[in-house]
């Protein structure tokens, strides 16, 4: 594995797939929280925001409110994360809940706000969108997201320009795929939605696909005469599995 030295030498980011997600402190609208407590036994999503008061944030966090009962659903935590104060957060808050929500159904965001101000955890996490910028010429954070297991570790990091709103359709497909091959031996392929059949990685010999998967493993022929695109039902029909 690249040591961190290296990846400062080669100005590689920070944070790669498998690491070990830091246990920072911060300010939220809940009060301070130690990452790791807060996120507990579940799976964790941090995403990050540009600022306060800006429209496609204000969007965003609204449909992830909206989706609170999904990411429950899939023992997800969320945490947003914005370069503001917590003042600011929760003043932002009445409006996010007034553009997105019905009158009256609902009070508060089912998740805290990380009030970074100083621009400390988006540096550290290399969330800084170069550019986009404030009034006073500082780079904005741009739109990450950060989904974590339950062990702690990094599994999935996706980063949009501050420009590009998010698609939490797609978030909650990524969580399915994640929370699906984590220990099993089968990958998703493109556009794969929960319930759809699954693909044996190529690693697994045809033998030992074979008992892993009673339900069956379907060959696809290609031009190639390689046998590597192999189908297999869901985990819930391959019961050995
Ligand atoms: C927004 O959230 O609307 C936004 C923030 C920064 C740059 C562009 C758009």
């Amino acid at each position: 594995r690249t040591s961190c030295r290296q990846r400062q030498v080669l100005k590689m980011p920070g944070l790669l797939l498998g690491d070990e997600f830091p246990d920072f402190e911060a300010e939220t609208t809940v009060g301070r929280i130690k990452l790791h407590t807060f996120l507990g036994d579940s799976w964790g999503i941090l995403f990050s925001h540009p600022r306060d008061f800006t429209p496609v944030c204000t969007t965003e966090l609204g449909r992830a409110a909206r989706l609170s009962s999904e990411f429950t659903k899939r023992n997800v935590k969320i945490i947003a994360l914005s370069i503001d104060s917590v003042e600011d957060h929760h003043c932002w808050t009445k409006d996010i809940l007034a553009y997105n929500c019905e009158e009256s159904s609902c009070i508060s965001l089912p998740f805290p706000i990380i009030a970074d101000s100083k621009r400390d955890l988006a540096v550290a996490l290399g969330m800084l969108d170069p550019d986009e910028k404030d009034k006073d010429g500082l780079p904005l954070t741009a739109r990450c997201v950060f989904v974590i297991s339950p062990d702690k570790k990094l599994k999935l990091s996706i980063l949009y320009p501050a420009t590009t709103g998010r698609n939490f359709d797609e978030i909650l497909r990524v969580v399915d795929s994640l929370q699906l091959t984590a220990g099993r031996q089968v990958a998703t392929p493109a556009d794969w939605q929960p319930g759809e059949c699954v693909m044996v990685p190529p690693a697994l010999m045809e033998q030992e696909a074979a008992s892993m998967f009673p339900a069956g493993v379907y060959t696809k022929n290609l031009p190639s005469g390689k046998k590597y695109l192999r189908y297999t039902p869901p985990p819930k029909y391959n019961t050995n599995h």
